[in-house]
Order: structure tokens, then C-alpha cells, then sequence
């Protein structure tokens, strides 16, 4: 059997999309000189980073049709919800939301809503917004977002439902605009997808199976960051690893890192989300050599139990998987290290949760991401008998994290009178002189300092630490 090779969606189609985007910002220049007002659109976006960049994606289609952004969506012409499906709170949020919008709809007849996103590649989720949600006017997937325009028109001509969800792509679609939400710090996406079917897990089955991009077009991609003055890019997939397989021709992760660290103007390189079973010593290396590529390492252990590692079918045992973490190490002393864990897997016993904390106090990761664990219709574990108490999850998911603060506090009291390298980030929240940034391992620094600092990097000395932040003076 030879390989799939992932293809890129033609030139024609991408160029109909433009076509349609034209057809919008007529129609809205019209309607902006009819009211009198800009005509108005605002994203709520749940769930990973992904969808981040994948809203981004669409904004960068409507402000070319002529709408800008609104922070509200009590005075918005058009409302997007970019869903997520990874757990079942996610998905709660979204039916409250989307039923608070009925009133403004009862309020504005020319008010278009559109509910996007991994949620939507669930037929039956599709079908209780059709039935349910009737003031809902367009239904897209995860696969065909960048027919958002021709979808748009279609609702804005004919005024009934636009349902139109994809089950799978082999396809990437290139070259259609977006407008990032910050300028300093950039999400590319550099594959789709996963192939692993982790047994707890929807995203398989709403993301398809994994595609890489081009590296040319990441390439030319970073490049023009760059030139835009983006100084921090974080690359994003399933499971970058698996980078190129799909590809024709030699390709890796590794190689594609080596590749990126050449570019001039980008000073960090971030990345994620690296699955145990497939890190290999090339990564490792491409890591520990390029300059630009950050020292943190986001390795999802998901579990400590091997018993319960076999469950979730993640393919390493906790002894691997420590043993990873060592090698890791080794090879690059200071790294930080991130995780997912989650806790109540069905069937997990006292004693395989204490692998995990087990895990936890062994790996000393700085942070982790911790979740109970979710039952997700259609997937493996949704099945199983022996499903935890809420109760019982709640608890160990209590003890767990405050393990873990215990760790996250240890590691970061090791860096009192350290100088580290910061990017300057902006004004801090709460002042108007205090600055903030990230460390290369990720952490976040607070420091007083001026405005034409932003975008630079600087060497803050630390001299007070807390449990999610450090601060410190210029030096
Ligand atoms: N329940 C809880 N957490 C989940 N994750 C994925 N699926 C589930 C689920 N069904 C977590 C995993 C993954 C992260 C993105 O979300 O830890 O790494
Ligand atoms: Fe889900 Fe596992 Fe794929 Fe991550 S690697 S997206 S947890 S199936």
C-alpha cells in the first residue's frame, strides 16, 4: 500500500472563495451607507488553540467582506461560535449560549448566527441545533471552513438554514486571509488531524485523520509573520510528530524545526502537542541545537498507571514514559516540561491514581493540565462498565492538583536571583508600569519597565516568586 499523500484544495476553489468574499463586501458597503454604521461581527471561540488559529482564519475572511470586530454581540450583525467537543462542559457552554441568542435574533431579523467547529462533526449535535436552535442560520465543520464565504452568501441570498459539515478532507486549503489577534506572538498550524483514536477521545473522529502542511507554505508563512514583526511563533497539531508522513518526499518534525530556526526576525520558536510514544532522538536534538526553538516540552502523560496507559491506548507504559522524561533531560538539563492529565478514567482505582501523582511527583513538570475525565459518545472508554463517580473524580482531581501547585511553586522557587531572557509582552493587566513577558521555558514574568520595550527581549533578574508567575527587576 503507498502512502496517503495529503493535497492542497485547488487553486480554482480557493480563488470561487474570493469571488464570493467580493460578492459580501459589496453587499456590505451597501448596507453599511443604508445604516449608517460599520456592519459589525463577533467570534466566541471555545476550546484549543486550533480553533484559535482557525478563527482567526475566519476573521480574516470578514474584515476582506467589509465587517469589523465587535467585543459584544448585543450590537453584531453576524455572531460565530467556533465550538469544541474534546469534553462535555465545553459543549453545555455552547447550547447555553446559543439559546441566550434567540432574543437578539427576535431583536434584529437581519442578524445572521453561525455555529462552527468540532461540535458540529457530531450528525446528532447537527441535527438537536437544527430541530432545537431554529434561529441558528449557518452550520459548517472543521473541514470546509474556508467555504465560509460561498456559505455566508448562500445565507445572506436565500435567508433559510446553510448546513454544511464535511466527514473527512484529504485536503488543505492554502492562501486564504487571516487576521491574527496579536502581532508579537503567532499560532501556525503546521498539520490537521490525529491517527492515534486515544480510547477517551472525540478528536479523531471531528478532525479526521492527520494532513501536514506543505513546508514551503509554512515557510512562507513564518516568513511574512516576521516581516509583520511577529516575533514568537507557536506551531500547532495533534501530534506534531507524526510532520511529513503524510508528505511526498523525506520529511520530519525535526527537519521542519532545523528548517524554521534559519528565518531571520522570528527570536523563539514554541510548540505542541508531542505525543510520548512518537518523540524521537531527532526532535530531541533539533530541540537541544537550534537556537531558536524554546527549551519546553508539552508531553501529555494523560495517566500514571501502565493498567490504565493500556486503556486510554496510549502506547507506552508509565516506566517509558518516565524514562523518556529522563532521556529528555539528559540531553537538555534546563527544559520545562507541561503535561495533561486526566483523572477518573473509567476503571481507575486508589492505586492507579497514585501512579499518577506518582508521575507527577517523578516528572516535575512546571505545569499541568488537568481534566476529569469526560465521556464522549462514540469513543472506546464511553463504553466501559466500570465509569468513576463524579464525586470520586472531583476529589482525586483535587489532591492531583494541589500536588502539582506544590511542583509548579518548588520549580519556580529555584529561579529566586536567576536572570532570564523575557519577551517583552505588553502592559500587565492590572498596572500601568508593570510589564509582562515569558520566559523561553514558558514562564510568566512581571517587571517595571517603559513602553518601548515591547516586542524586545530583555534579562529580568527574579527576586519574588509565586506558584504561576515570577517578578523581578531589569538588569
Ligand atoms: N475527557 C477529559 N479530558 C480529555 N482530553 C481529551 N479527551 C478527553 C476526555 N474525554 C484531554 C486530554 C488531551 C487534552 C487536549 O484534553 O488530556 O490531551
Ligand atoms: Fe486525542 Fe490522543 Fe489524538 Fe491527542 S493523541 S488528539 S488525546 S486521540
Amino acid at each position: 500500500m503507498g502512502k496517503r499523500v495529503t493535497t492542497q484544495v485547488s487553486a480554482e476553489e480557493i480563488a470561487q472563495q474570493y469571488k464570493y468574499i467580493e460578492i459580501l463586501r459589496d453587499y456590505n458597503q451597501a448596507r453599511i451607507s443604508r445604516l449608517g454604521r460599520p456592519v459589525k461581527y463577533n467570534i466566541e471561540t471555545f476550546g484549543c488553540q486550533m480553533n484559535e488559529n482557525d478563527s482567526e482564519r475566519l476573521s480574516g475572511m470578514l474584515s476582506e467582506m467589509g465587517y469589523s470586530e465587535s467585543a459584544k454581540r448585543t450590537d453584531s450583525d453576524l455572531i460565530i461560535f467556533n465550538t469544541c467537543c474534546v469534553r462535555e462542559n465545553a459543549e453545555q457552554k455552547v447550547y447555553g449560549h446559543l439559546g441566550a441568542l434567540k432574543k437578539l435574533k427576535e431583536n434584529n431579523h437581519e442578524l445572521v448566527i453561525a455555529i462552527c467547529g468540532c461540535m458540529m462533526q457530531q450528525p446528532e449535535v447537527v441535527e438537536h441545533i437544527r430541530k432545537v436552535y431554529k434561529h441558528v442560520d449557518i452550520v459548517f465543520g472543521t473541514h470546509n471552513l474556508y467555504k465560509f464565504p460561498e456559505l455566508l452568501n448562500t445565507a445572506v441570498e436565500n435567508k433559510g438554514t446553510v448546513i454544511d459539515v464535511w466527514d473527512s478532507t484529504g485536503s488543505i486549503a492554502e492562501n486564504m486571509p487571516i487576521t491574527r489577534k496579536e502581532s508579537l506572538k503567532a499560532w501556525v498550524t503546521v498539520m490537521y488531524g490525529c491517527n492515534n483514536f486515544c480510547s477517551y477521545c472525540i478528536v479523531p473522529y471531528v478532525r479526521g485523520r492527520e494532513r501536514s502542511r506543505d513546508i514551503e507554505e509554512i515557510r512562507n508563512e513564518v516568513v511574512k509573520l516576521a516581516q509583520e514583526g511577529c516575533r514568537e511563533i507557536t506551531l500547532l497539531g495533534q501530534n506534531v510528530n507524526s510532520y511529513g508522513k503524510d508528505l511526498e518526499g523525506e520529511y520530519s518534525f525535526a527537519g521542519l524545526l532545523r528548517e524554521l530556526d534559519r528565518l531571520d526576525g522570528i527570536e523563539r520558536i514554541r510548540f505542541m502537542t508531542s505525543h510520548p510514544k512518537d518523540l524521537s532522538e531527532e526532535l530531541i536534538y533539533a530541540v537541544r541545537d537550534c537556537k531558536k526553538v524554546c527549551g519546553h516540552l508539552h508531553l501529555p502523560v494523560q495517566a500514571g498507571s501502565s493498567k490504565i496507559l493500556e486503556k486510554m491506548n496510549r502506547k507506552y507504559s508509565k516506566e517509558q514514559y518516565l524514562d523518556l522524561v529522563e532521556k529528555v533531560r539528559k540531553h537538555i538539563p534546563d527544559i520545562s516540561l507541561s503535561t495533561d492529565i486526566i483523572v477518573g478514567f473509567p476503571g481507575e482505582t486508589e492505586e492507579d491514581f497514585a501512579e499518577t501523582l506518582d508521575v507527577v511527583a517523578k516528572a516535575r513538570f512546571d505545569m499541568a493540565y488537568t481534566f476529569l475525565y469526560s465521556k464522549r459518545t462514540g469513543t472506546p472508554a464511553a463504553k466501559a462498565p466500570d465509569q468513576i463517580p463524579e464525586e470520586v473524580k472531583k476529589e482525586r482531581f483535587d489532591r492531583l492538583l494541589a500536588l502539582q501547585n506544590h511542583v509548579s511553586r518548588d520549580i519556580n522557587d529555584r529561579l529566586l536571583g536567576k536572570e532570564v531572557e523575557v519577551l517583552v509582552e505588553g502592559l500587565s493587566k492590572s498596572s500601568k508600569t508593570t510589564y509582562t513577558g515569558r520566559t523561553r521555558e514558558n514562564k510568566i514574568v512581571n517587571f517595571k519597565g517603559s513602553p518601548q520595550l515591547v516586542g524586545s527581549l530583555v534579562r529580568v533578574k527574579i527576586d519574588t516568586v509565586q506558584t504561576w508567575s515570577l517578578l523581578g527587576k531589569l538588569v
